[in-house]
């Protein structure tokens, strides 16, 4: 097994007040929560206000890492933020989060790779301090999927939430990091899960607000079946790399975008769902913040303690895909 190079010194998450429950959406669509619990998992989700926007969120949870971590922001040389819903197309969010931490000392840039985001940036990080090029990493999720989410269409709008989580990766003691990555994209399938408008392909118009392209788009079964395939191998590449098996793994952080999903996954890497963490539940799919935000909740609940081998493993919107393993 490879010596780490980086590991994290500090988690935060933040996740809005506002819940929008199952019981609301039986008020809003034609859905009921047997069927919403059922097919995906999802009790609630939380939804973000006017002033929760993604630098905002980002933030709280920036600052709760780097606070665990014992670091001012001026510490930090890399701020990478994976974001699918931007405050804004232009700057990138990462300028807008180092502005409000003051982070002055950083190179700050987004990183587009939907629900997989969160992985991407934690082994883009962790090359550029095997590299030498960082000693102290920012990596985000945040998302406010509410913004892009249509709540006409019952097949996506039950699906996603909003919510934030960072870690602060730094050089590892040689113990405790990253002992494993794998990514992985495949970009032909990219039109089953998708957000065709708003872009430079299709800017703002009177047409896209009435074909109300700006609001995302998926096949869902399709992505499903995708989703189980390639978490499936996403798992066995990391596992690999390090030479252990499903077995040997303490805990499984999953991408939490629906529960058939996640036991599909475990049954897989031979993980019983004993060692696998949950909280679709609650916070329903918050695409790159969701693997913070169930790695924050389990280590509160006292299922992540230091020594465990704990593997990460995500899907998302490309199609992306990816996996880490680390000793936590
Ligand atoms: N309430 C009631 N009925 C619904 C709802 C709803 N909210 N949504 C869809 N249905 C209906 C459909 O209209 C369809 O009805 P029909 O048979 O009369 O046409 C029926 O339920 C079955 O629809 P399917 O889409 O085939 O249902 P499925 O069992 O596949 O479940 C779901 C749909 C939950 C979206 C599932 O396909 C899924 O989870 N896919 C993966 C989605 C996902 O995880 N995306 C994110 C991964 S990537 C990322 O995180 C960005």
């Amino acid at each position: 097994m490879k010596r780490p190079v980086a590991a994290l010194a500090g988690l935060g998450t933040f996740v809005p007040a506002q819940v929008l429950t199952n019981a609301d959406f039986e008020r809003m669509l034609d859905t009921s929560d047997t069927w919403i619990t059922e097919r995906t998992g999802i009790r609630e989700r939380r939804i973000a206000s006017a002033e929760e926007t993604i630098a905002v969120m980002a933030r709280e949870a920036s600052v709760k890492a780097l606070a665990e971590a014992g670091l001012d922001a001026g510490a930090l040389d890399t701020i990478i933020l994976s974001t699918a819903t931007p405050d804004r197309p232009l700057p990138s969010a990462a300028c807008d989060l180092q502005a409000l931490l003051g982070a002055g000392n950083a190179a700050a840039f987004d990183l587009g790779a939907a629900c997989s985001g969160w992985l991407y940036g934690l082994t883009v990080a962790e090359s550029m301090l095997a590299a030498g090029t960082s000693r102290c990493a920012l990596v985000v999720g945040a998302e406010k999927l509410s913004a892009i989410t249509d709540y006409t269409d019952r097949s996506t709008a039950v699906l996603f939430g909003d919510g934030a989580g960072a870690a602060v990766l730094v050089p590892s003691d040689g113990a405790r990091g990253i002992l494993a990555a794998h990514l992985k994209s495949d970009g032909k399938l990219a039109e089953l899960l998708f957000r065709p408008g708003g872009g430079s392909k299709d800017p703002p118009s009177e047409r896209m607000l009435k074909e109300r392209t700006y609001f995302i788009k998926m096949a869902g079964r399709e992505v499903f079946k995708s989703a189980v395939r390639s978490m499936a191998d996403a798992a066995d590449r990391a596992l690999e790399q390090a030479g252990i098996s499903g077995e040997q793994v303490d805990l499984l952080i999953p991408h939490q975008a629906n529960i058939r999903i996640i036991e599909a996954t475990a049954e897989h890497a031979r993980i019983a769902m004993e060692r696998v963490f949950v909280n679709v539940d609650r916070f329903g799919n918050t695409s790159s913040a969701s693997i913070p935000l169930a790695l924050d909740e389990a280590r509160a609940a006292g299922r992540l303690r230091p020594g465990m081998t704990v593997l990460l493993v995500a899907f998302g919107a490309g199609f992306t895909w990816g996996s880490i393993l680390l000793k936590w």
